[in-house]
């Protein structure tokens, strides 16, 4: 007979490397390590990670280049939706962990496995995000969560890893949580789980420090075409390939450090210190330009639904009805979020600087204070009495209550 297969979200590190043994020997699994880029790595960086899988007893291993299909199908969403959950945070894991979930299921298909497994602890989101995501897309699989459920401590699962001699990473220990991908960096642990604690800058490695930055200000021009960044500069890049970019200029002005209290779906309040300089930049951009093409109410439902959206992002529902109808309703207002936003990066701020857009509704001889001004002004003054009517009425009646 032959032993069941479970497909595991392999990082490389410590945990997951442990995790490939820890399956074998307490679940009887035949392990299938999958290792996806999203951006985390540079090319060909993660061909030593799918080695390490082999040598630690996976009896496959595969290495998935997400980076276009992160880009296309969960950044491009999340930048319709400008999803910043608790209004600051761009999602960067939220948006990983279905992606990954999605190949470990495609991988299970391919494979025959019954399980797939994530490396995650019980305290945090991740888990949350991985398995409901498999529950949303192929409810017949089991999931494994080897880490939160053997709940070992870093200095054990190294003496573990020792005496099976298993080749884990040995590099000395960041203090700190890393997770990383094209959108963004995350850090957790250490100092910064002291919330009054600057975050040291050995912390941050795709933005600056202030006293770092130039001089100078630098501009960037975003081209946007329904709702899409598609340029930089004038020179047309696909959303991977523009989101690099973007994130390595806007990164060397500080753009995009952000440093929080989070509140996790586990009920827990976390320090989290992220830098997001490309997806920082982007997203203020596109709002802008938003702010010139969007017809008002729609402007302001749209703004009414993108907290909630990122909400339901960051709770682990990607793959939900709600979440897809909030996509349709994105939809509709990108059509005519086209256009230029020139942005000015300078000492840890993206500024938009200017915009224009064929579909912009700003209209010069309605706004103008000069001749040119075509707005009728003794409309205004039945306007504001209408306006006010309630107002006076209830003052009338119930103001001096
Ligand atoms: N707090 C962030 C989130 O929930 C970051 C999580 C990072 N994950 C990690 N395994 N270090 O999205």
């Amino acid at each position: 007979m032959t032993a069941p297969r479970c497909v595991l979200a392999y990082s490389g590190g410590l945990d997951t490397s442990v995790a490939i043994r820890w399956l074998a020997e307490h679940k009887g699994y035949d392990v299938v390590a999958c290792a996806v880029d999203v951006g985390q790595a540079g090319p060909g960086a993660l061909d030593e990670v799918r080695r390490r899988a082999l040598e630690c007893g996976a009896v496959e291993s595969v290495v998935v280049d997400a980076r276009a299909e992160f880009a296309d199908d969960f950044v491009a969403p999340a930048i319709a939706a400008n999803a910043l959950y608790m209004g600051k945070y761009p999602l960067v894991s939220a948006l990983s962990r279905p992606l990954i979930t999605r190949h470990l299921v495609r991988v299970a298909g391919e494979s025959g496995a019954e399980a797939v497994a994530h490396g995650c602890t019980g305290k945090g989101n991740d888990q949350v995000r991985f398995e409901v995501t498999a529950m949303a897309i192929a409810p017949q699989l089991r999931v494994e969560a080897p880490i939160r459920e053997w709940g070992l401590t870093r200095d054990a699962a190294i003496r573990w890893a020792a005496e099976r001699e298993l080749p884990v990473p040995v590099r000395p220990a960041s203090p700190y949580s890393i997770d990383e991908n094209l959108w963004g960096r995350t850090a957790e642990c250490g100092v910064l789980e002291d919330p009054w604690a600057a975050p040291p800058e050995e912390v941050f490695e795709r933005s600056a420090a202030l006293a770092d930055t130039p001089d100078t200000p630098e501009e960037l021009v975003l081209t946007f075409d329904a709702g899409l960044p598609v340029a930089l500069d004038g020179k047309e890049l696909d959303l991977a390939g523009l989101v690099a970019e973007v994130d390595r200029r806007a990164g060397a002005h500080g753009v995009g450090r952000i440093d929080m209290v989070e509140d996790r779906l586990v009920g827990i309040k976390s320090r989290e210190v992220y830098e997001c300089p490309g997806a920082v930049t982007i997203l203020t951009a596109h709002r802008d330009l938003e702010d010139l093409c969007l017809e008002q109410e729609l402007a302001q439902d749209k703004r009414g639904l993108e907290g909630r959206y990122a909400q339901l992002v960051y709770n682990g529902l990607w793959f939900t009805p709600l979440k897809e109808a909030l996509d349709s309703f994105m939809a509709v207002p990108q059509r005519y979020v086209t256009g230029d936003v020139r942005v000015r990066l300078f000492r840890g701020h993206a500024a938009v600087a200017g915009r224009r857009s064929p579909h912009g509704l700003y209209d010069h001889d309605l706004a103008t204070y000069d001749e040119a001004d075509r707005f009728d002004h003794t409309r205004a003054e039945g306007f504001v009495k209408l306006w006010g009517l309630p107002t006076k009425v209830w003052a009338r009646r119930q103001g001096r209550l």
